[in-house]
C-alpha cells in the first residue's frame, strides 16, 4: 500500500466509524481505539503535508477564527412552518389540503410524511459535485451567515457524500441541536472552568454555533439532523418526501428514524398522540411534530402562503406550566421609555428552564388576571417563548396579598410617567436623561445587528453609565485602556479585547447605523429598506415625511417617529460626533443588484401562474430589485395576475394599478419597465 492509499484508507475508516457512531447510534469502536485510528491519520498527515484533502476528518477541527461571519443570501428563502396547537386546526389543515388537491370527499385520503419538530437551529448545506462547500443558518430567512467552519465540525455531517445517484447541485436543509446528556455534560463543563451555564439545549446549540472561533464549536458536541432539501440541480429526485429523507440517509445525513408516513387526519392525530408520550425519553427536545404533504408534486401545487408553505404545518405540543409564588413586582424601564412590569418568582422549573422573572405586560394586563403580590400563580413557558403568568390561584389567596400600584414617576430617575389615553403602556418621559433609557440605548447600539460590539454587556453597562463615564454612543468611542481597566470585573486583556471590537465596529453600513440609531419603530427590516432608498445617511436625514413614504413598506408611525428623530438636535449631534470619532460606512452605494430592473418598484402577485410557484415568483422579483407585498394599495405599481385571481385583481383595477401576467413580468425582469 503507497502512503497515499493508506492515508485514503485511514479516513474512510475513520468516516466510517463517524457514521457508525453519530448517525447510525451504533458504535463499533471504543473511543480509545477511534482515537488511535484517528491520531495515525494526523501523524501520516504531518509527515506528508500534500496528502491533505479538504474533506479529511482531521480538517474538521482547528480552522482559523473568522474576523466576522460573512452573510450568504440563501437560494431560495428558507421559510416558517405555521403552528396548531388543537385538533380542530390540524383537521382544517387537512381539509385544506384535501381542497386544494382536489380530493374527493371521503375517497381519498392525503398522505404525510410525519416527523418530530426538532428543538434546534435550522441551517442549511450546500454540496458541490458531493463536497461540502458551505453552511449556512438561517438568519431572517432570506440571508444567513457563513458557518461553515463551524458545521464542518459536527461529526454527523458528511464532508463527501456517500453513496451514489446525488445531484451535482445539492443543498441540504436541517436542525443542529443538541442531546439532553451532551447538554447536562457541557454545562457541568462550563461550571468546573467557571463560565457562564447554557440555559437550555437550544441556546447552548446557537452559542455554540455562532462562535467565530471554530475550535471553541468543536468542543462543543453538537448533532445534526436532516429534514428536507432547499434545491437540488443535475440528478432526479425521489418523487415523494419520505423517500426523499430515505435518500437523504443513503447519502449519510442522520434522519430521524421516529419519521413515519401516515394517511389522513386520524393517521396524524395518532402519531401526534404516540410522539407525544415517547417525547420524553428521546434523547434530544422536540416541541411538537411538523405534518408534510408526502407527495412531492403535491406540494408544489399547493404552494405558499406569505412565508409559510400550505403543504406542511407544524403541531406544537401544549406550553408546560407551574405553580410557584409571585413575590414582587418590578418595573424595568426600556430603551424608549416603556415601563414594563416584572413578575419576581420564586424559582420554578418549567418547560426546561428554571424562572424566576416573568413578564407582566403592563398594568391593564395586571388587573385583568387580578395578580396581587404574593399570590400563588401559574407560569407557563413554550418553547424558546418569554415565561408568562397565565393566572392566580385566588382561591388560595393569603391574606397579606397585596396590590400592586405603577408608580407615578420613573423608579429610576424621577421623571414623570406619561400614559396616552390610546396606549396600554406607560413611559417614562425623561428621554436620555434617564439612565435606564441610556443603558438601553447604549446596548442596543452595541448589539449583534447593530453595531456588533462584542463584549459590551449590560454589567458593563451599567457601570460605564453609573459611573458617568459614557452617556451617549459617541463616548464609547472615547474609552482608554486605563477608563475600562479600573472597572469591576474587567481585567486587562478584556479590556484590550473590546476596545478592539469598539474600534473594528467603526467600519460599519449605512443600515447597521441606522438601526444602530434606536429610532422608534424602525426595525432590522426598515433600516435595511431606509439604506436601499437613500443610499446616503444625509439623504435620509434631510427627507421628508412625504419622502419617507415613498420607502415601500414605511407607513405614517414610521415615518413621523424618523421625522421626531431628525427634529431632535442631540440627536444629530450624537451622529456628528460618531462620525468625527471616525465610524464610517459606504454610501451612495445601492445595495440591489445592479441593474435591478424592478429597483423600488412595490408588486403584488395574486392566482396561480402558469409555471411559476409564488416563491418562484417572489424571489425571481426580488433578484430584479423588486418587493413582493401581500396587499394591493396605492403604491403598488404592479399587480401579477394568474388564473382564479380574486379581491387583489379588483382592487387593482379600482386603483387603477397595471395588472401584468407571468409573460409580461419574465419581459420586465430582463428589460426595463416602461416609465409610469
Ligand atoms: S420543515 C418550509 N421539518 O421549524 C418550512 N422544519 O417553523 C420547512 N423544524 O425553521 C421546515 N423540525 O428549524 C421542518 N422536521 C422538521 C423540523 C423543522 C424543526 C424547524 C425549522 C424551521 C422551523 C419552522
Amino acid at each position: 500500500m503507497t502512503v497515499s492509499e493508506h492515508a485514503r484508507a485511514l479516513r474512510a475508516e475513520i468516516e466510517k466509524h463517524n457514521y457508525q457512531y453519530y448517525v447510525l447510534d451504533a458504535p463499533l469502536l471504543s473511543d480509545a481505539e477511534y482515537d488511535r485510528l484517528f491520531r495515525e491519520l494526523q501523524a501520516l498527515e504531518a509527515e506528508h503535508p500534500q496528502l491533505v484533502s479538504s474533506d479529511s476528518p482531521t480538517q474538521r477541527v482547528g480552522a482559523a477564527p473568522l474576523p466576522e461571519f460573512v452573510a450568504v443570501a440563501h437560494a431560495t428563502p428558507m421559510l416558517s412552518l405555521n403552528n396548531a396547537f388543537a385538533d380542530a386546526e390540524v383537521a382544517a389543515f387537512d381539509r385544506r389540503v384535501h381542497e386544494g388537491l382536489a380530493l374527493d370527499e371521503g375517497v381519498d385520503e392525503a398522505d404525510y410524511s410525519a416527523e418530530p419538530k426538532f428543538d434546534g437551529l435550522a441551517v442549511s448545506l450546500t454540496y458541490e459535485n458531493g463536497i461540502l462547500v458551505r453552511g449556512a443558518t438561517r438568519g431572517d430567512g432570506s440571508t444567513g451567515e457563513d458557518v461553515t467552519v463551524n458545521l464542518r465540525t459536527l461529526r454527523s455531517i458528511p464532508l463527501r457524500l456517500q453513496g451514489s445517484g446525488w445531484p451535482t447541485l445539492l443543498e441540504v436543509r436541517g436542525e443542529v441541536l443538541l442531546w439532553r446528556s451532551d447538554f447536562e455534560k457541557l454545562n457541568s463543563r462550563q461550571r468546573e472552568q467557571g463560565e457562564k451555564e447554557f440555559v437550555n439545549p437550544r441556546n447552548a446549540a446557537a452559542g455554540s454555533l455562532r462562535q467565530l472561533d471554530p475550535r471553541v464549536t468543536a468542543t462543543r458536541p453538537l448533532r445534526f439532523f436532516a429534514y428536507g432539501i432547499g434545491g437540488a440541480a443535475g440528478a432526479g429526485l425521489p418523487a415523494t418526501h419520505s423517500a426523499l429523507l430515505d435518500r437523504l440517509g443513503e447519502w449519510g445525513f442522520p434522519v430521524a428514524a421516529e419519521r413515519r408516513r401516515v394517511s389522513g387526519l386520524g393517521g396524524l392525530l395518532g402519531y401526534y398522540a404516540e410522539i407525544g408520550q415517547r417525547r420524553a425519553s428521546l434523547p434530544y427536545a422536540i416541541d411538537g411534530v411538523v405534518y408534510k404533504v408526502d407527495d412531492l408534486a403535491a406540494q408544489e401545487r399547493l404552494g405558499f402562503v406569505s412565508r409559510a408553505p400550505r403543504f406542511a404545518i407544524a403541531h406544537k405540543f401544549p406550553a408546560e406550566e407551574a405553580v410557584t409564588e409571585l413575590l414582587d413586582i418590578s418595573i424595568q424601564v426600556g430603551r424608549t421609555g416603556a415601563l414594563t412590569p416584572v413578575a419576581r418568582l420564586l424559582p420554578v422549573f418549567v418547560g426546561g428552564v428554571t424562572v424566576t422573572n416573568a413578564t407582566l405586560h403592563n398594568e391593564d394586563e395586571i388587573r385583568r388576571k387580578d395578580l396581587r403580590i404574593g399570590d400563588r400563580v401559574i407560569v407557563r413557558r413554550a418553547g424558546d417563548v418569554i415565561p408568562e403568568v397565565v393566572r392566580a390561584l385566588s382561591g388560595q389567596r393569603p391574606a397579606t396579598a397585596r396590590e400592586f400600584h405603577m408608580p407615578t414617576s420613573c423608579p429610576v430617575c424621577a421623571s414623570h410617567i406619561v400614559r396616552n389615553a390610546d396606549e396600554a403602556v406607560a413611559r417614562c418621559s425623561g428621554g436620555l436623561y434617564c439612565p435606564a433609557q441610556r443603558k438601553q440605548a447604549l446596548l442596543h447600539f452595541a448589539s449583534r445587528r447593530a453595531m456588533d460590539i462584542e463584549g459590551l454587556g449590560d454589567k458593563l453597562v451599567e457601570q460605564l453609565v453609573d459611573g458617568a463615564v459614557v452617556r451617549t454612543p459617541a463616548d464609547l468611542y472615547r474609552l482608554g485602556l486605563s477608563a475600562l481597566a479600573s472597572l469591576e470585573r474587567m481585567a486587562e486583556k478584556s479590556a484590550g479585547n473590546l476596545l478592539a471590537a469598539i474600534e473594528q465596529s467603526k467600519q460599519t453600513t449605512l443600515e447597521r447605523f441606522i438601526y444602530a440609531l434606536g429610532i422608534r419603530n424602525v426595525g432590522v427590516a426598515t433600516a435595511r429598506d431606509l439604506a436601499r432608498h437613500f443610499g446616503s445617511l444625509d439623504r435620509l436625514l434631510a427627507a421628508d415625511a412625504g419622502q419617507l413614504l415613498q420607502v415601500p413598506d414605511v407607513g405614517p408611525i414610521v415615518a413621523q417617529s424618523i421625522c421626531q428623530f431628525c427634529s431632535e438636535p442631540h440627536n444629530l449631534e450624537v451622529i456628528e460626533q460618531l462620525r468625527a470619532a471616525g465610524v464610517v460606512w459606504r454610501e451612495g452605494e445601492a445595495l440591489l443588484p445592479a441593474g435591478g430592473t424592478l429597483a423600488g418598484k412595490l408588486l403584488v402577485l395574486t392566482g396561480s401562474l402558469p409555471t411559476l410557484t409564488r416563491d418562484v415568483a417572489k424571489a425571481i422579483i426580488e433578484a430584479a430589485g423588486g418587493k413582493v407585498s401581500s396587499a394591493v394599495s396605492k403604491k403598488t405599481d404592479f399587480v401579477v395576475a394568474g388564473s382564479e385571481a380574486g379581491s387583489k385583481l379588483d382592487k387593482a383595477q379600482l386603483l387603477g394599478v397595471t395588472v401584468i401576467d407571468e409573460e409580461r413580468l419574465l419581459a420586465l425582469v430582463n428589460t426595463p419597465p416602461p416609465a409610469p
